[in-house]
């Protein structure tokens, strides 16, 4: 079953062809970063014009990457939401157009359960359930995977976004955007200790808050304007991941989980993966850490995920549309006692 996977919900257009739900044979992403770098973050409406310009040549990149045509391919899928409108449509309708001229079912996926799948793209022997920490630009959230599509969230950001806190923060130390990559970078050069920065709702539940901790790391650059960039970098960071890895393993132990995962854009930062590789030491719990570039937006995890709606679900209707604020679907405890 070879399934061409397409992504534009944000400012990344990319394309993969994915076999079996398993095997990458090619994945090529065109980022839209240097457009958007001097506006301090993504505008909507040059996301979906850039996407519109580079969509076909990023396909054609992928199909020859993959060694394959058109008419090789079983399925094509889109992620059709959550993400901006525009730009979701134009990946959609490149998908439906493919569809229709091909004859071949088209599958609409969620982005979010695109994330979750990237953990076991390659992996297939996992072991559920996992517990899923699940942090990007727009979403923070833990999931308890126990199945294919068998998802409960059990806890959400209740403001900021992790990737969110990263880029604000980057923004007000003059880091330019995107933000989470940058403080990365500079937190390896400065002292996560110098400066105690709150941890909020650290052992309170699942739920998470960062609006208070960006908070925190502006007015501590007010007050002392002769801060070392790095160390507030490296600082920032290190409460950020210090919450995150808590969560997980208290989500983990929750449920009883048998596997850590990470996934979505901030699981490329290298303090958060190096925090989780340690708590699965600590526990006994092994982590499946993907690689990078499987952490922020790519298109394998969309040909990936649609392999198995497929299967379980059937095609999209080539009526349905993009869904710009379609949630992950959420089993609940009742539901599934039943
Ligand atoms: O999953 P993603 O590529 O797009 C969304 O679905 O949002 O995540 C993008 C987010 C951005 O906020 C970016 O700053 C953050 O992921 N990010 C990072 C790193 N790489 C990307 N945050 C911290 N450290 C990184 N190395
Ligand atoms: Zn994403």
């Amino acid at each position: 079953m070879i399934i061409l996977g397409i992504e534009t919900s944000c400012d990344e257009t990319a394309a993969a062809v994915v076999e079996d739900g398993l095997t990458i044979r090619s994945s090529v992403v065109s980022s839209q970063v240097d457009l958007h770098a001097r506006f301090g973050g993504v505008v909507p409406e040059i996301a979906s014009r850039a996407h519109l310009e580079v969509i076909n040549g990023v396909i054609g990149d992928a199909l020859v990457e993959a060694g394959v045509e058109f008419s090789d391919l079983d399925a094509v899928a889109a992620t059709h939401g959550p993400g901006l409108a525009g730009a979701l449509l134009v990946g959609v309708s490149a998908a439906k157009a493919i569809a229709l001229a091909s004859r071949i079912p088209y599958i609409g996926v969620n982005h979010l359960e695109g994330h979750l799948h990237a953990a076991w793209l390659q992996n297939p022997e996992v072991e559920l359930p996992l517990a899923v920490l699940l942090v990007s630009g727009g979403h923070t959230m833990l999931v308890a995977v126990r199945g294919d599509a068998d998802y409960e969230v059990l806890g959400h950001t209740v403001d900021d976004a992790a990737g969110e806190a990263f880029d604000k923060v980057a923004r007000l130390l003059g880091l330019g955007y995107p933000g989470g990559p940058a403080i990365d970078r500079l937190a390896t050069e400065g002292d996560p200790t110098a400066i105690r920065f709150p941890r909020p709702m650290q052992g309170d539940g699942l739920d998470f808050s960062f609006s208070g901790l960006k908070t925190a790391v502006l007015h501590h650059v007010r007050r002392d304007p002769e801060y070392t960039v790095a160390d507030v970098a490296a600082s920032f960071q290190a409460a950020a991941v210090d919450v995150l890895v808590s969560k997980l393993d208290a989500a983990a132990t929750a449920i009883g989980a048998r596997t850590l995962v990470i996934g979505g854009g901030v699981a490329a930062n290298s303090a958060l993966r190096a925090g989780v590789a340690a708590l699965a030491l600590e526990t006994g719990r092994p982590a499946l850490i993907p690689p990078r570039e499987l952490c922020t937006d790519n298109a394998a995890m969309v040909g990936a995920t649609a392999h198995w709606r497929l299967r379980t679900d059937g095609p999209t209707g080539l009526d349905d549309g993009a869904i710009p604020s379609l949630p992950l679907p959420s089993r609940s405890p009742e539901s599934r006692r039943s």
